[in-house]
């Protein structure tokens, strides 16, 4: 048993949660992810970057996750080691990117990959909607939906500025906040994830056409909301600010919130974000996503 794989990052511009409940999401695949190198050994999965080791036999998420890709993919037993280029449990799908690596480093059949993905994104995330695992494996860029998966448009290239506020949190439990939220407050939930989605199409619409300005303003709409929802925290609230005031047209929390990453959207203004970013201690990069239409 010998082989490698490779798992891409993600950023969501627009529909983070929403996307769960069946609105549509605005997300790209990043160039950074996760690539993973497996060998004959007894079945270990090692990710030095995280911090993090796991056994098919051990009961952490992380192991079982490890025991799903195993199963899912025929594997048997097998040593894996994964370099990670993305932050774990920040907002930029490291979960779906280690699971594509390490289940590509097992096994070349795309069919069983997807699977073993969705079956590593489930123990994680409970209820996940499959934007990072269609990213993770597909990359990309465009408007994805729950039912329709990924469904690309023209545009140029979008230029992000992302920064980790540090704040460590886990998906799972968010999802699983706002679906109470939708179960105790269900007018009104679904109203906010509705009007997300609206946003969303606006966002599309903004990017389509090149108004970046308008996307940036749908973007902090959509933080709003996010913030009303439960998912935003001080680091995001300050990490956006931060951004805005050194000339960002939007700024709002990526994936599932409760600290982890923020993205950006400061055409022309991108060093100047970073730099204020850094300056408060954060994390930061700029990062490419998008695609022209059917170089992809
Ligand atoms: C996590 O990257 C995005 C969420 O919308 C969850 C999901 O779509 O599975 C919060």
């Amino acid at each position: 048993m010998s082989g490698s794989g490779f798992g891409r990052g993600k950023v969501i511009l627009l529909g983070e949660h929403a996307v769960v409940h069946g609105e549509p999401a605005l997300a790209g695949a990043l160039a950074r992810g996760v690539r993973a190198e497996a060998a004959a050994g007894a079945a270990h999965l090692r990710v030095a970057a995280w911090g993090l080791e796991a056994r098919p036999d051990g009961a952490a998420p992380v192991d079982r996750a490890f025991a799903a890709i195993l199963a899912a993919t025929g594997a048997g037993e097998a040593a894996v080691t994964a370099d990670a280029e993305i932050p774990v449990g920040a907002g930029l799908g490291s979960s779906a990117a280690l699971a594509a690596a390490v289940a590509r480093a097992l096994c070349s059949d795309e069919a069983r990959v997807a699977d073993a993905v969705a079956a590593s994104e489930r123990i994680f995330h409970g209820n996940p909607s499959g934007i990072d695992a269609a990213m993770a494996l597909g990359g990309g860029f465009g408007r994805f939906t729950r039912g329709g998966g990924l469904e690309r448009f023209a545009a140029a290239p979008v230029r992000l500025c992302v920064a980790n506020t540090g704040r460590r949190r886990d998906t799972g439990a968010l999802v699983a906040g706002v679906s109470a939220r939708l179960r105790d407050r269900p007018a009104a939930t679904a109203a906010l994830l509705r009007a997300i989605g609206a946003l969303v199409d606006q966002g599309v619409t903004a990017l389509r056409e090149g108004r970046l300005t308008s996307l940036g303003e749908v973007m902090d709409r959509n933080q709003a909301a996010l913030a009303e929802v439960g998912v935003s925290c001080s680091e995001i609230e300050t990490a956006c600010e931060l951004a805005r005031r050194a000339g960002a047209l939007g700024a709002k929390l990526t994936g599932a919130g409760g600290g982890g990453c923020v993205v950006a959207l400061a055409p022309g203004r991108e060093e100047a974000v970073l730099a204020a970013w850094r300056a408060a201690g954060l994390e930061a990069f700029a990062a490419e996503v998008g695609f022209q239409h059917g170089s992809q």
